[in-house]
């Protein structure tokens, strides 16, 4: 059967009814969005009851300093990046947010009684997480440029997606790192530590994993902006404590051009 297809309307709304959900650390402007049978997972971890669960993110009310938003319009899928660097209680966050095409009977999204999303997937970091300095992940955030790009430049959905697929299968994939599309400059915020130094040769390649044979990033999730070159992965990044990892690619001209990363040991401090 046909469906409505999704818009941007329909995923900018919901991201922003979800900014502000979580600056006011209730559920409430979120909820015209939610489907019935809507799914909540944080840090890798199903929550069978997040309205009421006490350790859900969402229902502490955040300062928010910096939020970027990149749109799949067909997975119909959004992902933010969100920095909340409080001197109490820091956080970034990574969230995920999954709708289902409207039937056909309904009438345009673009309205506020839209109930589509299926499942809210989040990774949260906090002092805790690998590397994290929300002040610093502010900074360098904020230095960078993340505007969209002119369509004749823009690379293939498929091309983004292997980009980031053949970033993380360098931890178990010693060949991997001849697929990963390297661009100079290129810089990786890597929690709050960043790799560039503001030169012109700056290089994502710092630091990778070499020779393979490390567990590897499972049970990933995509969120793909083609007009952004972005990608989105959520997974388990298996040889590090089975943490919950969030990495963000941007692609230039079919080159690797910043990558983010958010890494949560939940209520362990992250050693490799
Ligand atoms: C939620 O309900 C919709 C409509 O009935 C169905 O298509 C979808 O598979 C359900 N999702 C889950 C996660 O159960
Ligand atoms: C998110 O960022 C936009 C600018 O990109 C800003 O206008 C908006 O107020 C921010 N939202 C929150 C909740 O901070
Ligand atoms: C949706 O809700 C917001 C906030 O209540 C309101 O400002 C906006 O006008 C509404 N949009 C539509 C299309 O009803
Ligand atoms: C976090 O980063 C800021 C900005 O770079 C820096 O001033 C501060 O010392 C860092 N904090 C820690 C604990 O490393
Ligand atoms: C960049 O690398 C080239 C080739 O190795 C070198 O000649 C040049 O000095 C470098 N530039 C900077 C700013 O580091």
């Amino acid at each position: 059967p046909k469906t409505t297809p999704c818009t941007r309307t329909l995923l900018s709304n919901a991201a922003t009814a979800y900014l502000t959900s979580q600056t006011r650390g209730t559920f409430t402007p979120l909820t015209p969005y939610l489907s019935p049978n809507w799914t909540y997972t944080e840090n890798n971890s199903p929550i069978a009851s997040p309205l009421t669960s006490p350790t859900t993110i969402l229902l502490k009310p955040l300062t928010i300093a910096y939020n970027r938003t990149i749109y799949d319009l067909d997975a119909c899928a959004t992902y933010t990046e969100i920095i909340a660097p409080s001197t109490q209680a820091p956080y970034v966050l990574g969230v995920q947010i999954r709708h289902s095409p409207l039937p056909p009977s309904s009438s345009p999204p673009t309205t506020n009684t839209t109930t589509t999303i299926t499942s809210i997937d989040t990774i949260t970091t906090t002092p805790k997480s690998w590397l994290f300095n929300a002040t610093s992940t502010l900074l360098h955030a904020q230095q960078e440029s993340w505007l969209p790009i002119p369509p004749a430049q823009q690379d293939s959905r498929d091309a983004i997606r292997a980009a980031g697929d053949a970033y993380l299968d360098m931890w178990s994939d010693a060949s991997a790192v001849n697929r990963v599309p390297w661009g100079t400059p290129c810089t990786r915020l890597e929690g709050g530590a960043y790799t560039g130094t503001g030169s012109k040769n700056d290089s994502c390649r710092v630091g990778v994993p070499v020779g393979g044979g490390q567990k590897p990033n499972t049970g990933r999730r995509y969120v793909i902006d083609v007009e952004m070159g972005s990608v989105s992965v959520f997974c388990v990044w298996e040889h590090m404590m089975n943490a919950a990892d969030s990495h963000e690619f941007r692609l230039e001209k079919g080159k690797l051009r910043y990558i983010h990363t958010m890494t949560s040991c939940g209520d362990k401090v992250c050693r490799l």
